[in-house]
C-alpha cells in the first residue's frame, strides 16, 4: 500500500506507478470534486495544491509523490465552504454548470495566498483553466472582491461592472 497526505489525512492506496493523482482521488480515495476535463493539462478542472502549489493532477503520476506532500484538494480547501474564495464565488454567483469550479477555484485560492492583490496579469498568467460556459468575467470579478477584503458594496460593484446585472 501507497500513502498520501490528503486535505489533512494520510490516505492508503493502490495504483500503477504511472496511475495519474487524479484517478487515485477520485476512484480510490472518493473525492470526486476534483474533475476530469481534458487529461492533457489544458483545462485545469483536475487542479488541486500540492504543498500549496496549484497542480494538474491528470498529469502528475502517483510515482513522483513520497507521500509526504501536503495535498489539498476542494474538499479539503475550508470547512463548510467558508474560504474566502468559495464565499466571493457564492456572493457572486460564479459557477454556471460548475463543472470547471473547483480546479478554478484551487487555481484562484493558489494564487490569492502567493498574491493577495493580483495585477490583472497576474491573473492572466496564473489563471489559465477553461470554462465553457464562460464564467471568466465573474472568475475575475471574484478575484477582485477577495483581494478587496470580501465587502458587500465591492461585490455590487464587481458585478455591475462585469455584466451590467444589480445582482
Ligand atoms: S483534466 Fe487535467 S487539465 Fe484538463
Ligand atoms: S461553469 Fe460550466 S464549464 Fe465552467
Amino acid at each position: 500500500m501507497a500513502k498520501l497526505n490528503v486535505n489533512g489525512r494520510v490516505r492508503e492506496f493502490e495504483a500503477e506507478p504511472d496511475t495519474p493523482l487524479l484517478w487515485v482521488l477520485r476512484e480510490q480515495l472518493q473525492l470526486t470534486g476534483t474533475k476530469y476535463g481534458c487529461g492533457i493539462a489544458q483545462c485545469g478542472a483536475c487542479t488541486v495544491h500540492i504543498d500549496g502549489v496549484p497542480v494538474r493532477s491528470c498529469v502528475r503520476p502517483v510515482s513522483t509523490l513520497s507521500g509526504k506532500e501536503k495535498i489539498v484538494t476542494i474538499e479539503g480547501l475550508s470547512k463548510n465552504g467558508s474560504h474566502p474564495v468559495q464565499k466571493a464565488w457564492a456572493r457572486l454567483d460564479v459557477p454556471q454548470c460548475g463543472f470547471c469550479q473547483s480546479g478554478m477555484i484551487m487555481a484562484v485560492a493558489a494564487l490569492l495566498k502567493a498574491k493577495p492583490n493580483p495585477s490583472d496579469d497576474d491573473v492572466s498568467s496564473a489563471i489559465t483553466n477553461i470554462c465553457r460556459c464562460g464564467t471568466y468575467n465573474r472568475v475575475k470579478a471574484a478575484i477582485k472582491v477577495v483581494a478587496q477584503g470580501g465587502n458587500t458594496k465591492s461585490a455590487h460593484l464587481a458585478i455591475q461592472h462585469v455584466d451590467g446585472s444589480t445582482t
